[in-house]
């Protein structure tokens, strides 16, 4: 049975426009190893959607005088929209607050529930009178019992990031009306027991032979630490109703937390994918198990819930699901150093990104600076020497040099091949490696590397151009000349290919020249590629350059725009 390739991006939460952090944390790594799938002549099914529940979108959605409901399906269009300016490739964009997830959560919750691995029990929460309602997680702060930072809030402190629960704060008031008229009631809650499961989630960790260290040991941290029974329900109106036939009368306007259903998301959206589309989506995730690889992306916070919490759905439910194979983990992005943040509006979101550069140099450079093994720094003039170096000076230049002097000798037509000489064997040869080298980080989701190794295939290129000036050559032997530029001109298909999984548009430009389609297909024989066109095939230069240079005035326009070094050291 061949392979199919299930990937999925972490779903982005509803609340706000992400911003280039979210970004290159797991959707745009995802999509460039989705493209390179699909190239590769995979079976690839790419899924997202929005993290549509908990309190964060309550909260933002009541200062915008919209009901949840409403503040999220316009949040949805305005994030998909954006996503698709950047070239994100979904096969679906999905949400889970539509039907599909409601269902499915409600089902795994019974199904957890008849293997008891679902329990009631009385909780104490915090009730405020002046709002009239209860305050779980983020509708309370307070001040952390473990550091004394005066603004933690009721899930987690973000000073030292210790996990809370609301009646741990000291201090606490409501985050609506900042009321600390503030009561402790008893209330009943579902608690996932995933202290029955550790064992049974241990084995499947170590039965994931693609899981790197850093995935492991976080997952291996949690199951050691004792994996204590997880309340899955809160007191909001907003979120996937917990289903009273199965509970009883007690659950009545009680819903799931957002963490237990945002993942069942991802087989959610897939189901939308098939009612949209016809497919099937069983067999992505309960049939043909053993072909379907799962890929999933997410930022290094994520990945406790996906190697723990999740599997611990999955697997508790008895039934038989695709879990997931590997894992590809980020780190975090700083705006020059500093965190980028959503709340205080400090470094760049999706949506200004697009306004102020096209989409493939942001693709180029966030891919460039992926926080893979570490942290990495954001900087305008660090974007700014990328761009200009490798799109600009590299490819752009060679593009060109090429097609501009072919045209000057030629007119707009490939001059022909002649026999290959040991220079263009060499060139060749070590493109073969290249490529080779290329495709295998790019199989092992290693960006960074695969990006580097793009740029030296196109260096090699401008270098087979530098050594053998077919310029000079002209001079005394233009058959030679032409025969240089054909293989010039027939290595722009190779760019093209190779290119398109990080720079899509910038690939599609490029493949035109040969008057070619955008790259469905990769690069496995680099001679038979560079002798794909004979003379006398038309091809057509580009009308601009391929990618401008970026001024320094630019630069220092964007980092007063946005705040750059001076304000951050200020
Ligand atoms: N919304 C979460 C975040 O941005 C990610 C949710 S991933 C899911 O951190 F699987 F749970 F949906
Ligand atoms: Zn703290």
């Amino acid at each position: 049975m061949t392979q199919k390739h299930l990937i999925t991006s972490a779903l982005p939460y509803i609340n706000g426009i992400k911003h280039l952090g979210n970004l290159v944390g797991s959707l745009l790594p995802a999509d460039v190893y989705a493209r390179f799938c699909r190239q590769m002549g995979r079976e690839t099914l790419f899924i997202c959607a929005t993290d549509d529940h908990g309190t964060p979108a309550e909260l933002a959605a009541a200062k915008t005088d919209q009901t949840p409901h409403d503040f999220c399906a316009e949040q949805h269009e305005i994030q998909k929209e954006i996503y698709k300016n950047f070239g994100l490739s979904f096969d679906h964009f999905g949400a889970t607050s539509r039907t599909p997830n409601h269902e499915l959560t409600q089902h795994f919750a019974k199904k957890l529930f008849e293997r008891g691995l679902i329990y009631v029990k009385e909780t104490q929460q915090l009730y405020s009178h002046t709002d009239g309602r209860y305050l779980p997680d983020r509708y309370v702060e307070g001040t952390c019992p473990h550091c004394g930072y005066e603004k933690a809030r009721g899930d987690q402190c973000e000073n030292c990031t210790k996990v809370l629960d609301p009646t741990d704060l000291i201090n606490p008031r409501s985050a609506i009306s900042g009321s600390t008229k503030l009561e402790v009631r008893n209330t009943k809650h579902l608690f996932l027991k995933q202290s029955a499961l550790v064992d049974e989630i241990r084995g499947w960790v170590s039965d994931r032979p693609d899981f790197n260290k850093l995935v492991k040991s976080i997952a291996l941290k949690w199951l050691d630490e004792g994996l204590e029974d997880r309340g899955i329900t809160r007191d909001l109106d907003w979120g996937v109703p917990v289903p009273i036939d199965v509970f009883g009368d007690d659950f009545a306007g009680k819903v799931f937390y957002v963490w237990f259903d945002a993942p069942i998301g991802y087989i959610a959206a897939t189901r939308e994918w098939a009612e949209a589309t016809g497919g099937n989506w069983e067999r992505w995730w309960r049939e043909e198990l053993e072909s379907t690889r799962y890929t999933q992306f997410m930022a290094k916070d994520n990945i406790p819930f996906h190697t723990v919490s999740f599997p611990a759905t999955q697997i508790g439910s008895g039934e038989n699901w695709k879990s997931v194979d590997n894992i590809k983990g980020f780190n975090w992005l700083t705006y020059y150093g500093g965190k980028f943040s959503t709340s205080s509006q400090i470094g760049v979101f999706t949506d200004q990104a697009l306004s102020e550069l096209p989409a493939d140099l942001w693709r180029y450079y966030l891919i460039a600076r992926a926080p893979e093994g570490d942290d990495s720094a954001f900087t305008w003039p660090d974007l700014q020497t990328v761009v200009n170096k490798d799109l600009a000076d590299v490819l752009g230049n060679f593009i060109n040099r090429t097609t501009s002097f072919t045209r000057k000798k030629f007119g707009e037509e490939l001059p022909a091949a002649g026999d290959w000489t040991r220079e263009d064997e060499a060139f060749a040869a070590d493109l073969q490696t290249r490529i080779e080298r290329y495709t295998s980080y790019m199989n092992a989701i290693e960006l960074r590397k695969a990006q580097h190794e793009l740029r030296e295939i196109w260096a090699t290129a401008n270098g087979y151009l530098a050594e053998l000036e077919p310029w000079s050559v002209y001079k005394t032997d233009p058959v030679r000349a032409g025969a240089i530029l054909n293989i010039a001109l027939n290595f722009i298909g190779i760019a093209a290919r190779l290119s398109a999984p990080i720079i899509p548009t910038l690939a599609a430009d490029l493949a035109g020249i040969l008057g070619e389609d955008a790259p469905a297909d990769w690069v496995t024989d680099v001679k038979n590629s560079l002798t794909k066109y004979a003379g006398g095939t038309p091809f057509y230069p580009l009308e601009s350059v391929l990618m401008q240079k970026i001024e320094d005035e630019h630069i220092v326009a964007l980092e007063e725009k946005f705040g750059g070094a001076s304000e951050k050291s200020a």
